[in-house]
């Protein structure tokens, strides 16, 4: 009896050279200050492919020429951040960073301010993300704070490069991956579940303002209001050093003198700048700007 072999039909995409991924990666970093080392030119292969038949082009160099000179460039942009970036995010991300913050920069910028007579914080959430970060904060202002928030004018400034991210940020709607760090007790207090999730409360949506911002745009970066706080954790990972001193040295500029700049557990600014004291603590660093 012979046999006939099952017909397999692979869809397989345009393979990039290396001409093509330097030329790519360099319009990346250029706009984004997002650095894609030559190993993970598969990375690049794998998630830019589908815009290639998606705008009926046939290479990556083509690709690469759409984004400098067509029409839609800009919007193309926007398609871009979102297949470049990294979005993983939960409420309460690493808790012991998170009591750390509280217990040696949110309480002591809380007392200081009503010490002024400034029932006033501005925070700024830099790379936000899908919004569990701001909207974090905005728990452990509630928290902190009980009743009297409602004496108090915060503004949560949360920005991201991605515009599909920060869509879904502002409409606040998770599901249990995006819960999974959060204790029932503050899932019934600070949501309510709807059909399609868990919705953020009115009262801490309130805090937050979301925008799109690039941090590889310096002069954007000027317009945010000066904050106490700036949290940019897990984003500079994503950078080269040159971007980071860029990055860190806005982040200084917009800090009050005195405010407090929180990265990820796994970043430092150790080479980058000294222009802030570190705060170690087991579970976490905060840097004090001097
Ligand atoms: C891994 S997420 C971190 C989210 C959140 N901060 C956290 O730690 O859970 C990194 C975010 O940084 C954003 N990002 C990357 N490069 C950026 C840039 N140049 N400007 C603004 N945001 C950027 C990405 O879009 C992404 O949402």
């Amino acid at each position: 009896m012979t046999q006939t072999m099952p017909t397999l039909t692979f869809k397989v995409g345009p393979k990039i050279s290396d001409k093509e991924f330097e030329e790519l990666s360099t319009f990346i970093y250029e706009r984004t200050g997002i650095a894609i080392p030559a190993t993970r030119k598969y990375l690049v292969e794998n998630r830019l492919g589908s815009r290639i038949s998606a705008l009926k082009l046939s290479s990556f160099g083509d690709y690469a020429k759409f984004l400098r000179v067509a029409p839609g460039k800009e919007r193309e942009f926007e398609q871009l951040c979102e297949l470049v970036t990294t979005n993983e995010t939960s409420f309460f991300r690493d808790p012991r960073q998170l009591d750390v913050f509280r217990d040696e920069a949110l309480n002591e910028v809380v007392e200081r301010q009503k010490k002024a007579g400034k029932q006033e914080l501005s925070i700024w959430s830099a790379g936000c993300s899908t919004g569990e970060e701001p909207y974090t904060l905005g728990i452990m202002l509630h928290e902190m704070l009980r009743m009297a928030i409602i004496g108090w004018r915060i503004r949560i400034t949360a920005a991201d490069l991605s515009p599909a991210v920060l869509e879904k940020a502002k409409a606040g709607l998770y599901g249990d991956y995006a819960l999974r760090n959060t204790s029932p007790d503050m899932l019934a207090r600070y949501f309510t579940k709807e059909s399609g999730g868990y919705r953020i409360h009115p009262k801490v949506a309130k805090l937050v303002t979301f925008t799109r911002l690039n941090l590889n745009d310096r002069a954007a970066l000027k317009a945010v209001p000066r904050s106490q706080i700036v949290f940019c954790r897990n984003v500079i990972i994503y950078f080269d050093d040159d971007m980071k001193k860029r990055v860190i040295s806005s982040f200084y500029d917009n800090l009050v003198d005195g405010g407090y700049l929180v990265l990820g557990h796994s970043e430092s600014i150790h080479k980058i700048s000294r222009a802030f004291s570190p705060i170690i603590k087991p579970g976490g660093i905060v840097y004090r700007k001097l």
